[in-house]
């Protein structure tokens, strides 16, 4: 009798996310997902303020593999609860890749084109120096800096502009305001690259399966990549597409940035370069539009506008 392969455990954080629910589902076939999230809803809570727990969770699940879907994602917010972003983006993600660098546990984290400025003016490689303008930028990259310091074996794919069936996200908040409103004002002069959260998460799934059998060495090709939808729109034309798929009558009026307050400041163009990824795993990123047409085939029509 063929014996049966030991299911690696694979240690999720953040499982009630946009990325972190779909992860959920995609690692199921890799091995024995432990879904940790703020609220435990899935499985073990974990607090990432609280430096201990983390490291009690570790501890205990004793994990294969770690994969870090959580963070601290509220853009304006963190401006003024900047000791809360640090924590939770930057010095949590430290003690993870510390906490497992010297038992050789890969660990796949999240990071943001937020890491740029937007003034290139082309779309960001790996080697382009990160300039941040807002503090989550900030705490996101002194995030990929602390992983990448501790020595542990790690992916840092950084992404762009998520979205999903689920969630806080652009597209189902257009979609519930194409139910509330005449007018839409959208931001026209902000580009970059809309990524649905279950593509990463097939990917995820797909590289850690070729990492835990061998196939893919960390020591090798370990480190930073870009990781989103192919294309880049601006919001507006994000919008646009989405209005489309709704058959709402709303009408989009483009705006600058400059006309929509917000406490933080964003990237204008914060398109990221996929290539390293993509020549280095062999996988073909599909078009945002593509991913955008699936992600909408599961969502129930948007209600008609009365
Ligand atoms: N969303 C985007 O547009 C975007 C763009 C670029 C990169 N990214 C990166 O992609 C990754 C996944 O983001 P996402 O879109 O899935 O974000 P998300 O939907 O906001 O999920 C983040 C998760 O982290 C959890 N979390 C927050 N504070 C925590 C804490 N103190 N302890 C434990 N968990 C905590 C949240 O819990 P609650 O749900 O309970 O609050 C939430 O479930 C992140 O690394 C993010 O920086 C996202």
């Amino acid at each position: 009798m063929t014996p049966v392969t030991p299911r690696p455990k694979l240690l999720l954080i953040g499982a009630n996310g946009q990325v972190g629910w779909e992860l959920r589902r995609t690692l199921a076939c890799v091995g024995e997902v432990i879904a940790a999230s703020l609220e435990g809803e899935y499985g073990p809570a974990i607090d990432l303020m609280d430096a201990q727990a983390l490291a009690r969770l570790i501890q205990e699940t004793q994990p294969d593999a770690l994969i870090n879907a959580a963070a601290y994602t509220a853009v304006d917010q963190a401006e003024t609860e900047r000791a809360a972003a640090w924590r939770v983006n930057a010095e949590a993600v430290g003690e993870m890749g510390a906490l497992l660098a010297h038992r050789r546990v890969p660990i796949i984290h999240y990071s943001t084109d937020y890491v740029f400025s937007g003034r290139l003016g082309r779309p960001y490689t790996e080697t382009d120096n990160p300039d941040p303008i807002n503090v989550y930028g900030e705490t996101k990259l002194a995030g990929e800096r602390a992983l990448l310091e501790s020595g542990a074996r790690a992916l840092i794919l950084r992404t762009s502009w998520v979205y999903g069936a689920r969630g806080n996200n652009f597209l189902l908040s257009m979609r519930r305001l194409f139910q509330e409103r005449e007018e839409l004002r959208v931001v026209e002069d902000q580009v970059g690259s809309p990524t649905w959260s279950r593509m990463l998460a097939e990917v995820t799934a797909l590289m850690l399966y070729r990492i835990l059998r061998g196939d893919l060495d960390l020591d090798q090709v370990g480190g930073l990549y870009h990781l989103t939808g192919r294309g880049q729109v601006s919001w507006y034309g994000f919008a646009g597409a989405i209005l489309k798929s709704t058959g709402a009558r709303t009408r989009l009026i483009p705006i600058a940035s400059s006309e929509y307050q917000a406490p933080a400041k964003r990237p204008l163009f914060s398109v990221l370069d996929n290539r390293r990824f993509q020549e280095t795993f062999g996988l073909a990123l599909p078009d945002w539009c593509l991913s955008l047409a699936q992600c909408l085939e599961e969502l129930e029509p948007a209600a008609p506008v009365s």
